[in-house]
């Protein structure tokens, strides 16, 4: 999705606004374009495409003691060109915005500045921002920035520079995320931690309805028609060395590979020297939670299909009902409460900016759900809103298809059954301990299967023409068989469906022929000889089977095409270890084909529009 740079300071403005625009580009977008302001004049630059073609056409410029704005743009209103990328200049070019959301009554505000006089270059919603700035600016940006978000409708995050207030950088928020950045007579604002990070580790989080100006010497924030207001400062732990790949081709790659670090960093977290389970951040009371009848947990993409590994655990080790929505379904659904306050919304996010999940819980709040969210990064809105956090912990995450925080979704989950299970009596200490001894285990087990990269690299160039995969599993594995689909499409282009095993003979089946490739998750669990009788159907029809397997299993190799083996370990553990070989094939099948595994294409990382 879109992303937001800006800095003001002494500093050469160019290399620091493109590198920003360089660490935001994980989060997807078609065209790029800067704004400056300096000696009192403003320049912009705006290209379509790679940012290196925007860099290519600044790079023997050198801009000091000045500011400026960038952005890069994943178009959502007027296709991918130069004309629609930002920033939106002012008719008499004097006035730059950058602009991230959605503006869901421009075409009414377009209508009257039109009859106004005004000429709109562009085909986005964003333009009208500036047009209003522009007729509301006498000789006070703030105050015309001001106005101007009033007559708006829908989300943004808004940053703009004015000739006529060439000292300031002038930003307001409203459901799209905005962060400033602290120096020492220097500032930044930027959409997202990755931007800054290299300059400053000191941050303040803006929030919904608040403007605020930016000089080199000083940061003020004030509500919209309301008195200034101090705000908490945060210290960021990220290093920006976890933002590079690190000797690894692709980002998703060396995510891939981070993920036993992933899972020894999540145990030694939150499992105690003395074998117990704390979550430092839940502020619900544990009788509030031992209490609690219903959970709802309601998320997108990969991380619904943690969701929906969840909704196994939780009714089989604490007996509570959960079901699992998809955030942009639920928002707009009835939301039907007991009313006796034991329901709790689980929203499950890495971004902590997913714009459904973040209008769900907003929604939710309303109807007086408590809020329990699993969030990776920390400061994220739906990280400050929700009433209790449990933080994935996975770093970092900049490859778009999600890997890493995935499985570290999963332990968390995992980890929050258990700990439920002992609050709610429906767990023993022994089967305490031995879910926790065989928890332990998880990273060993998937360096175990990363070790058979070459092995599933092969397996992946082997089917890495086929136009069309299906994936099947069954039980808790049933989303990792979605999930395994979901890494497929998203980077490779190919046309993937993950089924319940069952589901197979009551229409797909009709897919299957001597060219299809049929991803089957078999590890050992009780419904294995069911998932056996489900690929011997497939074999039948003479698909091909990849079968995924527990080490030891040699008879179900006779009706496998190929095979791949993970260690042997509970049941319930299996969608950890499985998502690795998942993730695997897909990489080494998307390379196969050439493509941009960190940036596919159309995806965003931070989805931060309905
Ligand atoms: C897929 C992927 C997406 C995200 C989804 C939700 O690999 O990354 O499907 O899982 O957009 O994002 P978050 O978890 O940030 O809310």
């Amino acid at each position: 999705m879109c992303g937001i740079v800006g800095y003001i300071g002494d500093r050469d403005l160019l290399p620091i606004l493109l590198v920003g625009l360089e660490r935001l580009s994980y989060r997807g977008y078609d065209s790029a374009g800067i704004a400056a302001i300096s000696d009192g004049e403003m320049s912009y630059w705006k290209r379509a495409g790679k940012i290196r073609e925007l860099e290519d056409t600044v790079k023997t410029l050198s801009i000091t003691h000045a500011m400026g704005i960038g952005h890069t743009r994943w178009a959502t209103h007027g296709e991918s060109s130069e004309i629609n990328a930002h920033p939106h200049v002012s008719q008499g070019k004097k006035i730059a915005l950058v602009h991230n959301g959605i503006i869901e009554n421009y075409l009414s505000l377009k209508k009257q500045l039109t009859k106004e006089g005004h000429i709109f270059r562009s085909q986005t919603d964003s333009e009208v921002i500036v047009h209003l700035i522009e007729r509301y600016l006498h000789d006070d940006l703030e105050e015309a920035v001001e106005k101007a978000v009033q007559d708006l409708t829908g989300t943004w995050a808004i940053a703009v520079v004015a000739e006529c207030d060439p000292d300031k950088i002038v930003v307001a928020r409203k459901g799209s995320p905005l962060i400033i950045g602290l120096g020492k007579d220097e500032n930044y604002i930027s959409s997202d931690i990755n931007a800054i990070i290299t300059h400053t580790k000191e941050v303040v989080y803006m929030d919904d309805d608040e403007i605020a100006i930016i000089e080199k010497q000083n940061v003020t924030i004030r509500k919209i028609g309301g008195e200034v207001i101090t705000k908490k400062v945060n210290h960021i732990s990220w290093d920006a060395i976890m933002q590079e790949k690190g000797g690894y081709d692709h980002f998703m790659l060396k995510e891939i590979y981070e993920q036993p670090a992933v899972i020894r960093n999540i145990i030694s977290k939150y499992i105690n020297s003395d074998n117990t389970i704390e979550f430092k951040h839940i502020n619900l009371e544990k009788q509030d939670l031992a209490r609690v009848s219903r959970f709802i947990i309601q998320a997108c993409g990969t991380s619904w299909h943690a969701g929906l590994i969840g909704k196994y655990l939780m009714e089989k080790y604490t007996r509570t009902l959960t079901e699992v929505d998809f955030s942009s379904e639920f928002r707009y659904r009835q939301m039907i409460t007991d009313g006796a306050g034991g329901e709790v919304v689980v929203a499950i996010s890495q971004s902590g900016e997913t714009a459904d999940t973040l209008a769900c819980i907003r929604e939710a709040k309303c109807k007086f759900y408590n809020i329990l969210s699993f969030v990776n990064v920390k400061g994220s809105t739906i990280d400050r809103e929700s009433n209790a956090v449990i933080y994935t912990h996975s770093g970092p995450e900049i490859g778009v298809a999600s890997t890493k925080n995935y499985l570290a979704q999963l332990m968390c989950v995992y980890l929050f059954t258990i700990y439920l299970g002992q609050l709610k009596w429906t767990l023993s200490q022994e089967q305490v301990d031995l879910m926790l001894q065989n928890l332990k285990r998880v990273p060993e087990y998937v360096e175990q299967i990363l070790a058979q990269a070459d092995k599933i690299k092969a397996i992946a160039e082997k089917y890495s023409s086929s136009r069309e995969f299906i994936f099947i599993g069954r039980g808790l594995n049933y989303p990792s068989a979605l999930e395994g689909a979901l890494k497929l499409k998203e980077i490779s282009y190919i046309h993937a469906t993950g089924y319940p095993a069952g589901e197979l003979k009551h229409g797909p089946i009709a897919l299957i022929d001597s060219d299809l490739p049929v991803v089957c998750i078999a590890p050992q669990s009780a419904t294995y000889d069911k998932m056996l009788g489900n690929i011997q159907e497939v074999r039948a029809r003479k698909g091909k089977t990849i079968i995924i397997a527990t080490e030891g299993d040699e008879s179900i190799a006779q009706y496998a095409d190929d095979i791949i083996y993970i260690p042997l370990a509970p049941e319930d553990l299996t969608p950890i270890l499985v998502a690795v070989p998942l993730q695997l094939l897909a990489y080494y099948i998307a390379i196969k084909l050439d493509c941009d595994v960190d940036q596919p294409r159309n995806l965003a990382k931070s989805v931060t529009v309905e």
